[in-house]
């Protein structure tokens, strides 16, 4: 029998294709899973008017852990028009696949590395090796929203100045979960021989949210005195990641602060098609790509299928399987410096799976 049951979600656009190649390359790693394949995404609110079934986070709950390809997720106007008249009227509300996930199995790190693998055509500075810690369930992305402000509001300080017609979205910080995602980090740089975290906020303006935030950071660091702690305001920060992200080892942050950051270091060391990730909680996690289903390419098999397959390499690592995760991002890395296979955004000709082949070849 497998040793693991692994929860199977390709989703929507390139999705499927990068999945594909990634599991090629675990197959090649000769991890002993049983994969699960799921519904989620775009493609099942066209077609059941829900992005996650209840089948699928069944399967979840039975699963080891997941990986996930990509979903697409759209803006509200947008996802009304497209929902099949069938479920109109029926009060079906929206909400992408991905955070419903990371909320309800609560998996408050957002663990995504940024390394410039060398021969990397893509690499803006030689040497770039950042990990990222996104708090993972909350900040702007709690769900508390509002197309018009409420009757109630206008009690509160501040509202005066906002008028009847307007949105409001609700950033709530915890202490407990800037406490979790703290800690992740300081034990991730622990245990990984770095020297520094960054807390990146906007403690100047974001008074009581990041305020909560870089308290609960600063308390979890006086555990942790071997490691550096520094503060840097987000906007700073964007900008000395472009000047000099040598300076930056270990980046601990909010969760919008850390989606945009995300990608902003994926663009230091090539793009979206090296930028991996892990949706970490106490006993659970999903890996993914952090791209998103590039519905412009799906089909053609021309996505660099990569960032899956550290994805896939983090995902080893993390159910234990320390060597195969090494030698699959070995191998990636290899065939990166080799420069011989190079998808389109590397400037090469190769295809999603060739890649997939390519990697799955070093293993054997
Ligand atoms: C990511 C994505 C998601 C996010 C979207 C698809 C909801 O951008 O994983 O970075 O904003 O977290
Ligand atoms: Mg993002």
């Amino acid at each position: 029998m497998a040793r693991y049951k692994i929860a199977w979600l390709p989703g929507d656009g390139i999705g499927p294709e990068v999945l594909e190649a990634a599991r090629t390359v675990l197959d090649a790693s000769g991890l002993e899973a049983e994969y699960l394949p799921g519904d989620i995404g775009w493609n099942m609110w066209l077609k059941e008017g829900n992005t996650l079934p209840e089948r699928t986070v069944e399967l979840l709950k039975r699963s080891d852990c997941a990986i996930f390809g990509a979903v697409t997720s759209k803006p509200p106007s947008d996802v009304m028009q497209e929902l099949p008249p069938r479920f109109r009227g029926k009060g079906i509300r929206y909400s992408s696949a991905l955070i419903r996930i990371r909320q309800q199995f609560d998996l408050f790190t957002c663990l995504r590395p940024c390394k410039a693998y060398p021969g990397n055509p893509g690499n803006l500075k030689e040497g770039t090796d950042i990990v990222i810690f996104r708090e993972n369930t909350e900040g702007i992305y709690c769900g508390a929203e509002w197309p018009r402000v409420p009757q109630e509001f206008f009690a509160v300080r501040g509202m005066e100045r906002v008028s009847p017609n307007a949105a409001v979205s609700v950033r709530a910080i915890t202490r407990r979960a800037s406490q979790n995602i703290a800690r992740a980090a300081f034990e991730h740089a622990e245990k990984h021989g770095r020297k520094k975290i960054t807390a990146v906020h906007k403690a100047n303006v974001l008074r009581a949210t990041d305020g909560l935030f870089l308290d609960a950071v600063r308390e979890i660091g006086r555990e942790h005195p071997k490691i550096r702690l520094e503060e840097m305001y987000i906007d700073n920060c964007c900008l000395q990641l472009v000047l000099d992200p040598l300076k930056f080892d270990i980046i601990l942050t909010t969760n919008l602060f850390g989606d945009i950051l995300s990608d902003l270091c994926a663009g230091l060391v090539g793009g979206l098609g090296f930028a991996p990730s892990a949706n970490i909680g106490k006993s659970w996690a999903l890996f993914e790509p952090a791209h998103g289903s590039a519905p412009d390419i799906a089909g053609k098999y021309v996505a660099n299928p990569i960032a899956a397959i550290l994805s896939a390499a983090m995902m080893a690592g993390w159910l234990g399987e320390k060597k195969k995760a090494h030698d699959i991002e070995g191998a990636v890395a290899a065939v990166i410096r080799e420069g011989k296979v190079r998808t389109p955004d590397m400037g090469g000709g190769s295809g999603t799976l060739e890649m997939g082949r390519a990697v799955s070849e070093k293993l054997r």
